[in-house]
C-alpha cells in the first residue's frame, strides 16, 4: 500500500512531468517556427505588393505638401514665403540656383543628418534624414523647379 502509494508518486512526479516537459517543449518550438514562417510569409508578400507597382515618378506637387510641413519652418520654400524661425537656411530658389545643387547632390544631402541651428535654439535635426525615398525625390523635385 504504502510502497504503492509511493511508486504512484514517483511515477506521477518523475516520468510522465519529465515527459510533459519534453512534450511541451516540441509543440512550442514549431508553433514558434510556423508563426515566424507564417510572418515571414506575410512580410514577403507585403514586401512584394510593395515593390510590384513601379514607383510614381517624382512629383513637384506633392514635394510641395512635404515642404510646407517638414521644411517651410526653416526654409523661405518659394519666393516671397517666409520661414516660421531665423535659420541661417538658404531659399529653395537659391539652392536651386547654386552651382551643383543637381538631384544627385540633393539626394546625397537630404539622405545624411544634418545639425542645423536656428536662432535662439540649440542645434537641432534638418528633418531631411526621416523622409521616405518618395518624399525625398518629391521634395527634390519641387526645389529643382526654382532653377532658373
Ligand atoms: C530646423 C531648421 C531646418 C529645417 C526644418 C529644414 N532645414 Fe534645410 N537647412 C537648414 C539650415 C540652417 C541649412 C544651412 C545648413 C548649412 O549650410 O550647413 C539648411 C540647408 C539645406 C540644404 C542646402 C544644402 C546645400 O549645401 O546646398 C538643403 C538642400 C536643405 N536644407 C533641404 C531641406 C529640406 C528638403 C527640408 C525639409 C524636408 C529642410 N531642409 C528642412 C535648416 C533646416
Amino acid at each position: 500500500m504504502i510502497a504503492r502509494g509511493i511508486a504512484r508518486v514517483a511515477g506521477a512526479g518523475s516520468e510522465p512531468m519529465h515527459q510533459t516537459g519534453i512534450r511541451s517543449r516540441r509543440p512550442a518550438g514549431v508553433i514558434v517556427v510556423t508563426i515566424a514562417a507564417i510572418g515571414g510569409a506575410i512580410l514577403a508578400g507585403s514586401a512584394m505588393s510593395q515593390t510590384m507597382p513601379p514607383p510614381p515618378p517624382p512629383s513637384a506637387v506633392r514635394g510641395e505638401l512635404v515642404a510646407e510641413r517638414m521644411c517651410r519652418f526653416c526654409h523661405q520654400i518659394r519666393p516671397g514665403s517666409q520661414s516660421d524661425v531665423e535659420a541661417r537656411a538658404p531659399s529653395f530658389e537659391q539652392i536651386a540656383n547654386t552651382p551643383g545643387r543637381d538631384a544627385a547632390f540633393l539626394r546625397g544631402f537630404t539622405t545624411e543628418l544634418h545639425l542645423v541651428r536656428t536662432i535662439g535654439e540649440p542645434p537641432v535635426v534638418m528633418p531631411t534624414a526621416v523622409l521616405s525615398p518618395e518624399a525625398r525625390d518629391d521634395v527634390i523635385a519641387y526645389i529643382l523647379k526654382f532653377k532658373r
